[in-house]
């Protein structure tokens, strides 16, 4: 058993005696709005390691609070929106207490039919004006080559069958402790459970990840926009579920779930139990 000692994400202290062993003491629980802060940190500390964050905004440094306004408005709308969103926090428990150490966002509007809302306006302009830290011409072509891969890639084959995991960051103390993948692996026991498809666009760091838990690569996609030499990658990968089963039989069996009286993984229209094993009390009341 490994022992880390962890400093606190927001200040970059280390609490007295905080001490960590891993993976027993992540703990995972559904985000609320009360978590903007928390995520936003994490996230800002997180994604500029990904280098589509620095290919969309090579301005943050110069403007880094047009970046904090955009990206909390955004990660907002994912706490907010949670017949599209649903969001899950690992917190890393120690003498100190329990503190929130990664967070993943994960796509369920092919689940609850929340993809049919109006879109969101795009992220390109602040309260006030355009946002300063992006580059107008990679946000442009970052969607649309996303989207028009999603569409190929993800909704042809999997359609409805399928959760998106939008966003996954652990803040930069407390990566290699298995943060990341124990929400992953929430992710995969709801695939599993329910015969979900998990899709996902990997970063470098990510797709060492996803790997590693059984995600297979599906193709690479380059993003370049028009008249630029640089220009980013990310791979396409799935998680396909073990049994590839009949609709119908899919759906007996999460009616039986359902009647077993596990916690529910996902809110929603299509209530689909997790396995019982992955039982955290709260999460029962926290997710209806
Ligand atoms: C990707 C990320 C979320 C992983 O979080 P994490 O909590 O460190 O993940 P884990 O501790 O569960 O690591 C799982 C495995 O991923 C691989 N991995 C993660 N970070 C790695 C790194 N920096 N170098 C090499 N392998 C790495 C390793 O195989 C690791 O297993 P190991 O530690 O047993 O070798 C984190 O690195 C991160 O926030 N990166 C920046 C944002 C990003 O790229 N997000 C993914 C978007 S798709």
């Amino acid at each position: 058993m490994i022992a880390t000692v962890l400093a606190h994400p927001h200040t970059g202290a280390l609490p007295h005696s905080f001490v960590v062993e891993e993976p027993q003491s992540i703990i995972l629980r559904h985000g609320t709005l009360s978590d903007l802060e928390t995520i936003l940190h994490i996230g800002l500390t997180a994604m500029p390691m990904d280098p589509q964050w620095n290919y969309r905004f090579p301005h943050r440094r110069a403007f880094p609070q047009d970046q904090r306004d955009a990206t909390r408005r955004r990660y907002r709308e994912f706490l907010e929106d949670e017949r599209r969103y649903s969001v899950w926090i690992a917190e890393a428990l120690g003498a100190g207490g329990l503190i929130p150490v990664a967070f993943a966002v994960w796509d369920i509007s092919n689940l609850t039919g929340g993809a049919s809302r109006a879109p969101k306006a795009p992220t390109l302009k602040t309260t006030q004006s355009v946002r300063r830290d992006a580059e107008p011409k990679r946000m442009q072509a970052w969607k649309q080559i996303l989207q028009e891969a999603k569409a190929q890639y993800f909704q042809s084959e999997y359609g409805s069958r399928q959760i998106q995991l939008q966003i996954l960051a652990t803040h930069p103390k407390y990566q290699r402790l298995g943060a990341g993948s124990r929400l992953v692996n929430e992710g995969i026991q709801f695939a599993e459970a329910s015969s979900k498809a998990i899709s996902v666009f990997a970063s470098p760091m990510g797709r060492r990840l996803y790997s590693k838990l059984g995600f297979k690569t599906i193709t690479s996609i380059t993003v370049q926009a028009g008249g630029e030499t640089e220009s980013v990658s990310v791979e396409a990968m799935v998680y396909e579920p073990e049994y590839r089963i009949h609709e119908q039989v899919k759906n007996e069996q999460a009616r039986d779930r359902s009647r077993s009286g596990a916690p529910i993984w996902l809110s929603g229209t299509e209530a689909v139990r997790a396995p019982s094993h992955a039982a955290f009390p709260e999460w029962q009341s926290a997710m209806l």
